[in-house]
């Protein structure tokens, strides 16, 4: 593994923006987890895993990660390929291990779909993650109904009703 940052995408869809991130970081180790096709293309500081959040998660050294992203994935989804849908328990498993595999100070980001958010953010906040920054709307290439989430380990906790949902 590289010596610089560990950078962890859950249900990344699409490998080609990874593979374009590595490629212009070659100091960054990214780790792809998704239960999708794993892509074809090979780079020296990326490893794809075609499994779900739980499994790969595991196989990932714990208080190793400086960065975890997932839009429109985590807390979309069961362990097992199939329509959006809220499990309680599985988040809570999936975000346990994101916790832990996070070091301190590091952050998760998040993108969501709005009906998602609040309940994100109460199970987060029953994992001891703190908010950092409110629910931002994404710009551009999204639409309004997906926000955008930054969650840091440390930092002050902001309560839920400050976070603005537009
Ligand atoms: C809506 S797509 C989002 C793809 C990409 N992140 C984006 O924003 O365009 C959801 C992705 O999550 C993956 N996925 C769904 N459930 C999963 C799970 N439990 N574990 C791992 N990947 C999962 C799907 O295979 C799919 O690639």
């Amino acid at each position: 593994m590289a010596n610089g940052q560990v950078e962890v995408y859950l249900g990344y869809g699409d490998p080609a923006p990874i593979c374009d991130l590595a490629t212009q970081n070659p100091h960054t180790f990214y780790i792809g987890i998704d239960l999708g096709v794993k892509p074809l293309i090979q780079l020296p500081n990326v490893q794809f895993r075609r499994t779900d959040f739980v499994r790969g998660l595991n196989t990932v050294e714990a208080g190793t990660v400086d960065r975890v992203v997932s839009e429109l994935a985590f807390g979309h989804y069961g362990p097992v390929k199939g329509p959006c849908k809220w499990d309680e328990a599985y988040n809570l498993e999936a975000g346990w291990l994101i916790r832990s595999r996070l070091k301190p100070e590091k952050e998760l980001y998040l993108v969501m779909m709005e009906e998602y958010v609040t309940r994100m953010i109460i199970l987060l906040r029953s994992l001891s993650f703190r908010l950092s920054h409110k629910a931002v709307p994404k710009e551009a290439r999204r639409t309004s109904w997906m926000k955008e989430l930054i969650v840091n380990q440390d930092e002050e906790l902001e309560e839920i009703a400050g976070i603005k949902l537009i």
